[in-house]
């Protein structure tokens, strides 16, 4: 007995030597080629915080204060606790960052953005470093044997159900979903372009007996759409509720339901998933509440160069991705967990203002992700030096966590599927189950929001009058002088039109977006992620270099609030 456990165990021994060694070559042949560490920190442990935190809001001749700090940090929702609007206030940073650690955002790139030629950038950005030339997906081939984190698996091959294929027609389970962008950066118009995918994991897909069901995974999104959303979701079509012995629209009938009821009141005794998921519910194996998703969720999202469409002449997808970013959900938190979690995050934040120190650790490692503290594992994927896709350091990984679950903003650390369309009719532009190579953000209409004493609002159209290049660093003047006259007076019309159409706002021209896709190309070059990921060509001027002290003021003074 002992003798064979002995052998066993050397086994296993010789096994993880190899695999190390496997894994260890691959990463050491990154870090020579690129100039990267994998493990080490380089700039500062606060890279979880953004480069716009550090925007001038006030402008120097004018003395007119702008806000674009209300779109991350603003009271949550519950059970989002983290309520940090006061941060709009004042530039209260721990003091070891008071000097903007972001150095990219310095950079004058213009000489080298000046040697690439338009046809160059369209040629690098047109090629696809997802997929080889054989239409395997690269990264999921080139990366260890032994790799533990994520390894890509989506085809982007959509059927008109936005349900992802793989080449030999089998449902990779995950579903392309289109949303309204969020405020700013994430607009095509500042620099890139991206999709997002879901996928619940696999008892959410099949039927009580364990076999696929495209129905019911079907249904199980919409279950957690409306969950998520905590609001009724309407169905595309009755469904019959006899078929999973669930009362959906609750209205305590098995009968025909037209729509998924979210009552705050009962939920949870009265919704459920449907299918396998169901059975796993009621043994608490999975769970269900309110504004959050269920254990297993995984998030895919493409971030790619702004490519163009010679016969529709606007801007599309390109096929090369800056950054492939992935998100699972691996446990559950409650909501009394999630409250501690935030408390102490508030905490961190002292944004009652005093003097900072300390900041934040993050638990995790390049391979399996970093951790939220509160069930989700983040993990990105990034173009090397010569442009083929490769796992981000630790460093690198820790610029995801604050975005997803230091602010006010996400719902469950998630952004975009709050913001999921909700159209039910297939042809509609609002359809929400479609990726943008399929429909774009063409002929949408804008959303509207309510903030406290605002009442409801235009969103993008509120963003723009409080922040008139519709973006941070105020530096989009594409976007000012299109609803902006000389003198700062909003054009009613181009606001009447973004109404209508928020394609307007949101998408550049082709001459802003090659400029902005050669910026980004020679930050590649650099290998510099961790001082910046923005593209500047030239510095950037409304960013402070230094805070003087973490008192110091942005001057705003109407605090903006969501209206939960
Ligand atoms: C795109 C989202 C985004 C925008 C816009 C933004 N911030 Fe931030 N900010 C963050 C994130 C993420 C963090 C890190 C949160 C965390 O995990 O603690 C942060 C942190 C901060 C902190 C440090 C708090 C701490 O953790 O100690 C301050 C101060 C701050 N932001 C001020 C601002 C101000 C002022 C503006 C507007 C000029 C602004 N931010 C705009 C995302 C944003
Ligand atoms: C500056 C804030 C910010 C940072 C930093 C950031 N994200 Fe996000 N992320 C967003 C926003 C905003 C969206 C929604 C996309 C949109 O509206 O276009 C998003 C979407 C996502 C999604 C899809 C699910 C969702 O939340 O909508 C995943 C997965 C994701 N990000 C992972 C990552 C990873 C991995 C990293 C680090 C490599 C990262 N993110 C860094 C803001 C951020």
């Amino acid at each position: 007995m002992k003798k064979i456990y002995l052998t066993t165990a050397l086994i296993a021994m010789t096994i993880s030597a190899n695999s190390a060694s496997n894994k260890a070559t691959y990463i050491q042949a990154l870090e020579k080629e690129n100039g990267i560490k994998y493990n080490k920190i380089d700039n500062t442990y606060a890279s979880y915080i953004t480069s716009m935190c550090y925007t001038k809001t006030k402008d120097n001749k004018s003395g007119k204060v702008f806000n674009p700090c209300y779109s991350c940090h603003t009271n949550g929702k519950e059970p989002n606790y983290i309520d940090d609007a006061n941060l709009q206030a004042s530039y209260n940073f721990p003091t070891e960052i008071l000097n903007n650690p972001f150095k990219n955002l310095f950079k004058d790139r213009s000489k080298e953005v000046g040697k690439i030629s338009d046809k160059e950038i369209l040629d690098y950005i047109n090629q696809s470093n997802y997929f080889d030339a054989d239409h395997t997906i690269a990264l999921a081939k080139n990366l260890p044997k032994d790799w533990q984190g994520y390894r890509p698996d989506c085809y982007y091959n959509f059927d008109k159900e936005g349900f992802d294929h793989s080449p030999d027609g089998n449902y990779t389970g995950w579903r392309a979903f289109r949303y309204y962008p969020f405020l700013g950066t994430f607009w095509p118009t500042n620099g890139s372009t991206d999709d997002v995918l879901i996928r619940l994991s696999k008892p959410f897909r099949m039927d009580k007996n364990g076999k696929f069901d495209k129905n019911i995974y079907k249904l199980n999104l919409s279950i957690v759409e409306a969950i998520v959303k905590q609001k009724d979701i309407k169905l595309p079509h009755k469904i019959d509720e006899s078929l999973y012995g669930v009362d959906l629209n609750q209205d305590g009938k098995i009968d025909m339901a037209q729509k998924v009821v979210f009552d705050s009141s009962k939920y949870f005794t009265h919704m459920s998933y449907v299918g396998t998921a169901k059975k796993l519910l009621k043994e608490h194996k999975v769970h269900l509440a309110g504004g959050l998703f269920p254990e297993g969720t995984e998030f895919l999202h493409s971030v790619r160069y702004v490519g163009w469409d010679d016969k529709q002449k606007h801007i599309k997808m390109a096929n090369r991705f800056k950054e492939l970013r992935y998100a699972k959900k691996l446990y559950w938190s409650s909501y009394s967990e999630l409250l501690r979690a935030a408390d102490a995050e508030l905490k961190e934040q002292n944004v009652l203002g005093t003097d900072q120190t300390e900041s934040e650790v993050w638990y995790g490692d390049y391979e399996h992700g970093i951790k939220s503290g509160t069930g989700w594992i983040y993990q990105g994927f990034i173009e090397d030096k010569k442009g083929a896709l490769r796992p981000q350091t630790y460093e690198e990984t820790i610029g995801c966590m604050g975005c997803h679950a230091g602010v006010g903003a996400p719902t469950d650390t998630i952004i975009s599927f709050p913001r999921k369309f909700e159209g039910t009719d297939m042809h509609s532009v609002e359809y929400g189950w479609n990726h943008w190579s399929q429909k774009s953000l063409i002929g949408v209409p804008e959303p509207k929001v309510s903030y406290k004493g605002y009442g409801k609002q235009y969103e993008y159209s509120f963003y723009l009058l409080h922040n008139p290049t519709g973006n941070e660093f105020r530096d989009n003047m594409e976007v000012r002088d299109k609803f902006f006259d000389k003198d700062g007076k909003p054009k009613e019309d181009m606001f009447n039109k973004l109404h209508k159409d928020i394609s307007v706002a949101l998408l550049p021209s082709l001459k802003r977006a090659l400029q902005m896709d050669k910026g980004y190309k020679v930050l590649v070059g650099e290998q510099s992620f961790i001082y910046g990921r923005e593209g500047n060509a030239k510095p950037i001027k409304n960013v402070y270099k230094k805070i003087d002290n973490y008192h110091q003021s942005t001057g705003i003074d109407k605090i903006i609030l969501h209206d939960n």
